[in-house]
């Protein structure tokens, strides 16, 4: 959970009452100390499923934050690892970590909005860890249309996603209680801070990828305790 040098409870409040972008620069330099940085297993299992070192050009980490699975995807590139984000401080905390990592791939970061994307054909493959929940339900067809852009005929999008727990499950409730909250957050204040819980969920999203034009591959039970409810899925752009 979170560390004894990781953010105070006040900070991570401040951080929810100003926009995304504004509250994850404010929180960058303490965020691997938080559970919200994704656990390295979960992009050791992603990097699994994408292939052996140096086995694709190039990568697009989207929402990279500091760089968890860019670290795993730098060596297996073997030009270049571009990492997307809109926050400045998060893609700073990112190019210490990246540059430092396993392989020899160009690192590069590019500061833009993942519901925008500046790309067109240019990548092998593209991932998403952790940030799902900054996209708003109804904003997930071109989102994907915009990682579709991004790949290359054949290109893969490969993420880690989950399950909706069973409604007797308390954190079925605590998620619901916490994304009610928001939306009133939402509805009170502006800018708004965007992050929900139980989003972009399998079984749901295979539809919306293969409305986007992907073919749609899902390792289950590819983790172990506690992320065994997490499934990597292996998108193939058509
Ligand atoms: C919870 S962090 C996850 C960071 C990293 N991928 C990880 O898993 O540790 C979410 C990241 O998404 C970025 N983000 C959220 N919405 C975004 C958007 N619409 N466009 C670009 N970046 C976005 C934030 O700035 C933040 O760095």
């Amino acid at each position: 959970m979170f560390q004894k040098d990781g953010p105070s409870f006040k900070e991570l409040i401040e951080q929810a009452l100003v926009s995304t972008q504004r509250g994850y620069d404010m929180i960058a330099p303490k965020f691997d100390k938080t559970p919200f940085r994704t656990p390295d297993e979960i992009c050791l299992a992603i990097a699994k499923v994408i292939g052996p070192e140096k086995s694709i050009d190039r990568a697009l980490d989207v929402c990279c934050g500091t760089g968890a699975a860019m670290i795993r995807l730098r060596a297996l590139c073997k030009k270049e690892v571009v990492g997307l984000d809109f926050s400045d401080g998060m893609r700073e905390e990112a190019a210490r970590r990246v540059g430092a990592a396993n392989g020899d791939a160009k690192v590069t970061f590019v500061k833009g909005d993942a519901l925008a994307m500046p790309f067109d054909s240019e990548f092998d493959v593209a991932t998403c860890v952790g940030a799902f929940g900054h996209i708003r339900e109804e904003e997930e067809d071109a989102f994907i249309t915009g990682i579709a852009k991004a790949l290359k005929p054949g290109g893969r999008f490969v993420f880690a996603t989950g399950m909706e727990p069973p409604v007797a499950h308390p954190a079925f409730w605590i998620a619901k209680g916490f994304n009610a909250a928001m939306r009133v957050r939402n509805a009170l204040l502006k800018p708004e801070f965007i992050m929900y819980y139980l989003t972009f969920l399998w079984p749901d999203v295979k539809s919306k990828l293969e409305a986007a034009g992907f073919d749609v591959d899902a390792r289950i039970g590819m983790l172990e305790k506690p992320f065994d409810r997490m499934i990597v899925v292996d998108a193939r752009k058509k």
